[in-house]
């Protein structure tokens, strides 16, 4: 497992350039130097058993519920602090009152808005991830917190999910390399990463109950690698339990889960941090696994880990030893993290909102950007002859930072996309921007199933008349348009999944209009999720994705459009051409009611679209470049290998066209002479290179043979299957260039 994290590592290493100078961490240098992953130690056993000892059953007890909106109980006589969280996916949180939801109206909590979790993952670079780990951490201390509450990782079931925009992917693999280098680089700043929703939580539809149910396969193999590697790999101080049921039980006292898979199996020795307000019980949910009871809305002392189980405990319901056990955990992160004890003076300082902060989230999203179609090479933009430039669209000017139910970032800079293109294009080129369509929203119903749809006569999806006139007769009157489209944090949000995947308020009649007075205008769509595209993609030429991507989101696309970044982003999930086709929707298993279960079992994403022969509008791992690839020279290192090997596969990548660019050789692992039910094909490494124009690269991925195991489920352990293997390389999962075959002994 490390060596392979590691080797893949190196190219995307070449790549990389400049790093944030108040970085305090040691990068990882591939072979040359491991990454430093900080391992829970013992090394402060005798001091928390001597606190400990002094604690009343009251104080103890304090420290394992919210004593506020965001920390935990302290006990100041014995100088233990609070445990001190912070949202999360998208960058520091803004300060929120201690006893309510309402910003504390502080001014010297602006942050820097990174880009969302899809777009990371669509960066398909590790660096990236360690570097956003690393960038995050930085702020997280420069406001003084110890944990914050990211990265999400669940992963992406149905393109409906409301928060598709802040997990990263549907691939379990993809999932867990951006996650452990992400809580690497987080970790290293004296900081708790708190790896959340563990587990099975993919939909927001009746997420306070719904009771999950999925194969054992298909959990050990989709679902949980991510949180199995964010605790093995990254040592992960901490996991966020769900709102949800699995099999049966709430996942926040759920003894599979929490005692039994990450405890025992896994060895976590981290705290587990309840979701807001997704306890049950009292005595059910310490003794299954539960240290932190964290809510909203009710006074601390009626959480079920405070007052009543100070009851609980007086009536011998709960031993203290019990007790004792999960107070320990807490007061050993907080001394892991410098938060107490004498490392407190050495604890890193941070820095907040700085000019290098910016420049990490730009260089996150200048690499998320992924372009999907350029059939007449109409992109990068050619501005000879162009005195002005159209702009369309509620999204060139919507900002993303904040917005919907759910944790954003107060931030002093987001640069729209209309904004970004006044900073890059030359002041001689006019640009004439207009609205286009409304943002309408019928009243909200949080937490229902498409409560997002319109209430009253005028539907969300009805263009205003006088707005399209202005925005076509915009068009007619520039020599070049562009049209921002897609959906914004308002539409996508947590605690809601979406109704369809239709594009709202009638962007795509606007679409279609503004195409039929000018065919070459360029559509980029700034969204977290897929949206159901065929009508447009057959009528543009140029088609380009953009995400909630952060402070400098609208520069990093600015400059993709213009040609100074050449794009290289990836999707890091399938664009189905219909909702239909995606496996949950397919299958008729999503939402379910009290109860879901994925029918699809593994064949989530991809895995269904390859297995069941599905053309989606766009595969998983696709993005093209303004430039050309060719690989060439595949090879693996032997023939045949047994479990306890590494694969060594080398590709010359030729980049054969005029511009330098990099490309994203993604490996997939294939066995269709298999005993047992599999998938057409599995991502297994993937590696990120940069390439100059009419030169070579030797990309080496490295595969350790356990990656190629399956779970079996009788036997309760991961196994290597003997016999032939297909490898492909490829750079998407449907457009495959080479394969090898090898075999496992
Ligand atoms: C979300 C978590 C978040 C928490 C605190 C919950 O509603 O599910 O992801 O960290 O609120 O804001």
């Amino acid at each position: 497992m490390k060596s392979k994290i590691i080797t893949l590592s190196i190219f995307s290493m070449l790549l990389f350039t400049g790093y944030n100078a108040n970085s305090q961490t040691v990068h990882n240098l591939g072979i040359l130097n491991a990454r430093p992953v900080k391992y829970l130690s013992s090394d402060f056993d005798v001091e928390i058993e001597k606190l400990i000892s002094q604690m009343t059953l009251e104080e103890k007890i304090g420290m394992l519920h919210g004593n506020s909106m965001f920390a935990n109980g302290g006990v100041p006589r014995l100088g233990i602090p609070e445990l001190k969280m912070a949202d999360g996916p998208l960058g520091v949180r803004e300060e929120i009152s201690r006893d309510s939801w309402k910003p504390a109206g502080l001014d010297n909590d602006f942050a820097t808005y990174y880009p969302a979790s899809g777009a990371l993952a669509a960066t398909w670079n590790t660096q990236m991830a360690h570097l956003f780990g690393n960038s995050v951490g930085q702020e997280l201390r420069a406001r003084d917190k110890d944990m914050l509450l990211s990265p999400a990782i669940n992963i992406v079931r149905t393109p409906l999910g409301g928060r598709t925009y802040e997990y990263m992917t549907e691939d379990p693999f993809l999932n867990k390399e951006m996650a452990v280098d992400l809580i690497i680089g987080l970790q290293n700043n004296d900081v708790m990463a708190c790896v959340k929703h563990f587990a099975a939580n993919n939909q927001e539809t009746n997420r306070d109950f719904v009771d999950v149910q999925i194969d054992e396969r298909t959990l050990r193999e989709i679902y949980l690698p991510g949180f199995e590697a964010a605790v093995k790999d990254a040592s992960a101080y901490s996991i966020m339990g769900a709102y949800n049921k699995f099999r049966g039980e709430y996942l926040c006292e759920n003894d599979l889960m929490l005692n039994k898979i990450l405890r025992d199996e896994w060895g976590f020795k981290g705290v587990v941090v309840s979701d807001w307000a997704a306890v049950h019980s009292t005595v059910k949910s310490l003794e299954n696994g539960l240290d932190i009871e964290m809510g909203t809305k009710k006074p601390f002392n009626e959480y079920f880990l405070a007052d009543k189980l100070i009851a609980a405990a007086k009536a011998g319901e709960v031993s203290e030893k019990e007790i004792d056990k999960h107070v320990k955990r807490i007061l050993n992160v907080l001394f892991q993290v410098k938060a107490m004890g004498s490392g407190v003076k050495d604890r890193v300082k941070g820095s907040l909102a700085t000019e290098a902060h910016y420049q990490d989230a730009y260089k996150i999203a200048a690499e998320a950007v992924v372009l999907l179609k350029n059939s007449k090479n109409e992109l990068p933009l050619k501005l000879d002859g162009v005195k002005s430039i159209a702009v369309i669209g509620n999204n060139a000017i919507k900002k993303n930072a904040l917005g919907g139910f759910g944790a954003g970032v107060k931030t002093k800079r987001e640069i729209t996309p209309l904004e970004g293109l006044k900073n890059r294009l030359p002041s001689s080129i006019k640009i004439n921007y207009a609205e286009g369509y409304l943002e309408r929203y019928g009243k909200k119903n949080k937490g229902n199933l498409g409560n997002i749809t319109a209430n009253g006569p005028v539907t969300i999806d009805q263009l205003d008349p006088a707005k399209l006139e202005e925005a076509l007769e915009t068009v007619r009157n520039s020599d070049a348009a562009i049209i921002f489209a897609g959906s914004n944090r308002d539409y996508e949000t947590e605690a809601s999944d979406r109704r369809d995947l239709k594009l709202p308020f009638g962007q795509e009649e606007l679409i279609k209009k503004v195409l039929e007075i000018n065919p070459k205008t360029i559509v980029v769509m700034v969204a977290g999720a897929p949206f159901e595209m065929e009508e447009i993609n057959k009528r543009t030429n140029a088609l380009v994705w953009s995400w909630f991507n952060g402070s400098e989101g609208g520069n990093a696309l600015a400059d993709v459009l213009l040609g100074k970044v050449n794009p290289s982003g990836k999707l890091p999930w399938t664009m189905p051409e219909k909702l239909m086709d995606s496996p949950a929707h397919a299958t008729n298993s999503f939402p379910g009611d009290k109860t879901v279960t994925y029918d699809e079992g593994i064949l989530v994403g991809y895995r269904w679209f390859d297995t069941k022969n599905i053309t989606p509008m766009y595969p998983f791992g696709y993005g093209l470049s303004y430039t050309n690839f060719e690989f060439k020279n595949v090879f693996s290192d032997y023939k045949s290998y047994t479990t306890n090997d590494v694969i060594i596969i080398s590709v010359d990548v030729k980049n054969t066209g005029k511009v330098d660019g990099k490309e994203v050789v993604q490996l997939y692992s294939s066995k269709t002479d298999s005993k047992i039910t599999r998938t057409a094909q599995e991502l297994k490494g993937f590696n990120k290179v940069f390439v100059k124009a009419g030169e070579t690269q030797k990309v080496t991925i490295k595969v350790p043979v356990k990656e190629l195991a399956y779970y079996d489920v009788a036997n309760k352990k991961w196994t290597v299957e003997p016999g032939k293997y297909t490898l492909k390389l490829g750079n998407s999962s449907r457009d495959i260039k080479k394969e090898v075959s090898i075999t496992i002994k």
